[in-house]
C-alpha cells in the first residue's frame, strides 16, 4: 500500500461522512443548539488549538471544517499526506462531538471512555512530566489474537507507559482478562473516531500545561511534537480512513508501526510484524528510555498497578488499617548494622495462615548511606506507599502507623508472599536512589508478640522527627529549592519550595527537594540562595526573584511567596487545589481537584484549572498543595488563613485538624465552622449570610481591593 495515497484517499471518506453528519445535526437541532464535550474547559480542543475558535454553537463548526478543508491536496507526497491526517483529526472532532449533543457521556453503557476530562489529564500530568510513566503508546485496531494482544498490552504495562486503546483490541483485552481502566494506565477510548480524544489530550498538555495560545497552530504542534513521547501501533487491516488517521499522527510528531506490509515512510510510517519488536522500536523512535529492575516476585511490578483496588472479597489478607497493629518506618543506621538485600519476615507468612486472616504488620527498612541524611528518612518512608502499591495484587495506603495493607488472592494463588513486599521495596529504593542508598535491608514483623516493640521503635522516631520538622521554618533555612520539574510540560514554570510551602502539586516538601538534589545536583531541584529580603510580609527575596526572571524566561520579574493577589507565584497545571479571591466577601475560596461541582467564584475546577496553568501569574487566583493551607506562612502577605470563605466540604474535613489548630493559634473561636461549603451554598450570594452570622473574620479584615 502506498501510505500517502491512502491517507488523502482516506480523508476524503472522513470528511464527507463528517460533513454528513453535521448537516443531518443541523437539519435536526438548528445551529443555535449548543455543542461541547463534558468537564472540560477548552471546549472541542482540536478546534481550539489549531484553529483557535471557542466552538460553543453547532453552527460554527461548517466554516471550521472548510476552513481545513482547502488544505486537501491531490499529489500524493508526505507533506500532502500529514496535512490530510489533520482534516481528518478536524473531521473526527465534529463527528466525536456531535454524539454529545444533549448527552453528557454517551457511552454511559459501554466500557469506553469517550472524551477524556480536564481533570484525567491533571492526574497524568505529574507522573507524565516527572518520568513515573515513561510514554504513552496509543494501539488501534485488532491484533492477529486476544492473546497476541493480550501479552502486547501486559508488556506495555510492566513498562509502566500509558496505554491508549481503540477499536477491537479493547474486545480481545476483556476476553482474555487483562485489567483495562484508568487504574491501570490502560485506556479503552472507544472504536472508530474516538481515537481522537487522544489528539484531545494531547493539544490541552499544550494549552494547559504549555501555557499556549488556543489558535496558535505552530506553537502547538511544536509543543506536542517535542513534548509528548508517543508512539501509534496500528494492528490489523488497514483501511484507507484508519491510514489518515495514522498520518494525523505522523503529523504530530508521532510515528507509526503496522503489522502490515506497506510502502513505508521511514521513521514515520513502518511496518514491524512482531508486537514485542514493534514495542522497542516505538520507544526507540520517540527515545523512551525504560528502567528495568529485576524483582524476584511472581507478580507484575510497575506504576500501571498504583490505582488498583483490592476489595475485601477479592483479598487475601490485609494487615493495619485500625484492624491489627501495624506501622512502617525508615531508619538510618550504622553500616555494620546492615546486610545488603537481607529481606526478612518476623513471624507468620503466607503458608502459615488461611485465606481472610488478619496479621500485624511493621514493615522495617533499614538504610545506610554515606551521604543520607537522617531528615531524608520520612522522605524515603513515603515512598514505601507508592513502591508498595506497584505490585499488581498488592495495595497500600495510609503511612507512619495508620498504614493498611492487602495482599489479594490472585497474587497469592501466583505464589507471591509476604516476603516479596520487602524483595520490591529493596530493588525500587536500591533502583531509585543509588547515590544515597548504599545498603538496606528489610524486616517485616507479623509476629503478635514483637509488634509492639517495634511499633515503640517506630513512634519514637516519628516523634523526634515532628520536633525536628516544627524547627524547620522558613526563617531557620538559609536556602529555599526551586522545582521544575513540571517544565517539561510548562516550560516557564517554576515552584519555589520553602520548609513552610509545599510545592502545589503537594508532592514536593522542602526536604524531598533537598533530598532531590542530592541525588542528582544537577537535577530539577536547585537551591535558591535568599540573597537580601526585599518584602518580609510578603515574602519576597532577592534571590527568589532572579530565580523566577531565569526560569520564566525573563517574563516574570518579581514573586511574592506569601501573596496570591500580589506577584503570586506561577501555575503549571499539577495543583491540588486552586485559591481563588472572592471580592464580595473579602476573602479567598479553596477547591479541591476532585470536587467538580460549581463553586463560588463561578467557575468549576474544571474551567478554573484553564484560567490558572500555563506558568502565568494570574493574581487572584493561585495553585496550591493543599497542606499549604496549614502552614503559618499561608497566604500571610493577604491576611493568612483568616481570609478563607469557602472550600468543599470533602476537603475542609481532610484538613480539620490543622484549620482547627491553625484557629486557636490565631485566638479564633470556633474558625473551623466559619467557613462556609457546599452545603451552605455555591454563590457568593448564597454564602455571604452564613459568613455574616457566623461573624466570619474575613468579613472585618481590610478590604481586598
Ligand atoms: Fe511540578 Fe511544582 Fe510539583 Fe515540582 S513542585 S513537580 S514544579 S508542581
Ligand atoms: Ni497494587
Ligand atoms: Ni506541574
Amino acid at each position: 500500500i502506498d501510505v500517502c495515497k491512502a491517507a488523502i484517499e482516506g480523508t476524503i471518506v472522513a470528511t464527507s461522512f463528517a460533513e454528513l453528519r453535521l448537516n443531518q445535526a443541523l437539519n435536526e437541532y438548528g445551529p443555535d443548539t449548543e455543542i461541547a464535550y463534558p468537564d472540560t474547559g477548552y471546549e472541542l480542543p482540536v478546534i481550539s488549538g489549531l484553529e483557535g475558535t471557542k466552538v460553543t454553537k453547532l453552527g460554527q463548526l461548517p466554516r471550521i471544517l472548510n476552513k481545513f478543508k482547502k488544505n486537501l491536496k491531490h499529489e500524493f507526497d508526505f507533506e500532502n499526506a500529514k496535512m490530510a491526517g489533520e482534516l481528518t483529526a478536524i473531521s473526527a472532532e465534529i463527528i466525536e462531538a456531535l454524539k454529545y449533543i444533549g448527552d453528557e457521556d454517551p457511552y454511559e453503557d459501554e466500557v469506553y471512555t469517550g472524551f477524556v476530562s480536564d481533570g484525567v489529564l491533571r492526574e497524568l500530568g505529574v507522573p507524565l512530566v516527572d518520568g513515573t510513566i515513561p510514554g504513552i503508546a496509543l494501539l488501534v485496531g485488532k491484533a492477529r489474537s486476544s492473546e497476541e494482544a493480550a501479552e502486547l498490552v501486559k508488556d506495555l504495562q510492566g513498562k509502566g507507559i500509558l496505554t491508549v486503546l481503540n477499536d477491537q483490541i479493547i474486545e480481545q483485552l476483556i476476553e482474555e482478562d487483562v485489567k483495562i481502566g484508568l487504574d491501570y494506565l490502560t485506556i479503552p477510548l472507544g472504536h472508530f473516531t474516538q481515537v481522537i480524544h487522544v489528539v484531545n489530550f494531547a493539544v490541552r498538555a499544550a494549552l494547559a500545561f504549555g501555557g499556549e495560545e488556543r489558535g496558535d497552530y505552530e506553537a502547538i504542534l511544536t509543543y506536542i511534537r517535542d513534548r509528548i513521547k508517543a508512539f501509534v501501533l496500528v494492528l490489523g487491516d488497514l483501511d484507507e480512513v484508519r491510514i489518515a488517521a495514522g498520518m494525523a499522527a505522523n503529523h504530530l510528531g508521532l510515528p507509526v508501526i503496522t503489522d502490515q506490509d506497506v510502502q513505508e515512510v521511514p521513521d514515520w510510517f513502518v511496518t514491524e510484524k512482531d508486537y514485542e519488536e514493534a514495542v522497542l522500536l516505538g520507544l526507540e523512535l520517540q527515545d523512551i528510555h525504560i528502567e528495568i529492575v529485576d524483582i524476584p516476585v511472581p507478580i507484575t511490578v510497575g506504576p500501571a498497578f498504583e490505582g488498583e483496588q483490592i476489595r475485601s472479597d477479592g483479598m487475601y489478607v490485609e494487615f493495619g488499617g485500625q484492624r491489627t497493629p501495624a506501622c512502617e518506618l525508615v531508619k538510618m543506621r550504622e553500616k555494620e548494622e546492615i546486610e545488603d538485600g537481607k529481606v526478612e519476615v518476623i513471624g507468620p507468612d503466607i503458608d502459615d495462615i488461611e485465606d481472610g486472616d488478619k496479621l500485624p504488620l511493621g514493615i522495617m527498612v533499614d538504610v545506610y548511606g554515606r551521604n543520607m541524611e537522617e531528615d531524608f528518612e520520612g522522605v524515603f518512608e513515603r515512598r514505601v506507599h507508592y513502591f508498595c502499591n506497584y505490585g499488581e495484587g498488592l495495595w497500600h495506603v495510609g503511612q507512619r502507623d495508620i498504614n493498611w495493607v492487602r495482599i489479594s488472592k490472585e497474587a497469592v494463588e501466583k505464589g507471591f508472599t509476604i516476603e516479596g513486599i520487602g524483595h520490591i521495596l529493596y530493588a525500587k529504593f536500591k533502583s531509585e536512589y543509588p547515590s544515597l542508598i548504599d545498603r538496606l535491608q528489610v524486616r517485616i514483623v507479623t509476629d503478635e508478640d514483637k509488634i509492639d516493640e517495634v511499633l515503640d521503635e517506630a513512634r519514637e522516631r516519628y516523634t523526634k522527627r515532628d520536633d525536628r520538622m516544627r524547627e524547620l521554618t522558613d526563617e531557620s533555612v538559609d536556602v529555599f529549592y526551586d522545582c521544575t520539574l513540571c517544565q517539561s510540560f510548562a516550560p516557564d514554570h517554576v515552584c519555589i519550595v520553602t520548609p513552610d510551602r509545599v510545592g502545589l502539586c503537594g508532592a514536593v516538601s522542602w526536604l524531598d527537594a533537598k533530598a532531590a538534589y542530592e541525588i542528582e545536583p544537577t537535577g530539577p531541584n536547585q537551591p535558591v540562595e535568599l540573597g537580601e529580603c526585599i518584602d518580609e510580609h510578603n515574602g519576597q527575596w532577592t534571590g527568589c526573584n532572579e530565580r523566577q526572571y531565569k526560569e520564566s524566561s525573563g517574563k516574570i520579574e518579581e514573586v511574592n511567596i506569601y501573596s496570591i493577589i500580589d506577584n503570586p507565584m506561577t501555575s503549571c497545571g499539577c495543583f491540588e487545589a486552586i485559591m481563588a479571591m472572592l471580592p464580595e466577601a473579602n476573602g479567598f475560596m479553596i477547591v479541591n481537584r476532585e470536587f467538580s461541582d460549581q463553586t463560588p467564584v463561578g467557575m468549576k475546577f474544571s474551567t478554573l484549572a484553564g484560567t490558572v496553568g500555563g506558568g502565568n501569574q494570574t493574581p487572584g487566583f493561585m495553585g496550591i498543595g493543599k497542606s499549604y493551607v496549614s502552614s503559618p506562612k499561608f497566604v500571610k502577605g493577604d491576611g493568612g488563613i483568616r481570609r478563607i470563605v469557602w472550600m468543599p466540604k470533602e476537603l475542609k474535613e481532610h484538613l480539620r485538624d490543622d484549620i482547627e489548630r491553625r484557629g486557636e493559634e490565631l485566638g479564633l473561636d470556633n474558625f473551623y465552622d466559619m467557613i462556609a461549603d457546599e452545603t451552605v451554598g455555591e454563590t457568593v450570594d448564597e454564602i455571604l449570610p452564613y459568613l455574616e452570622e457566623k461573624g466570619h473574620p474575613a468579613l472585618e479584615m481590610d478590604p481586598l481591593m
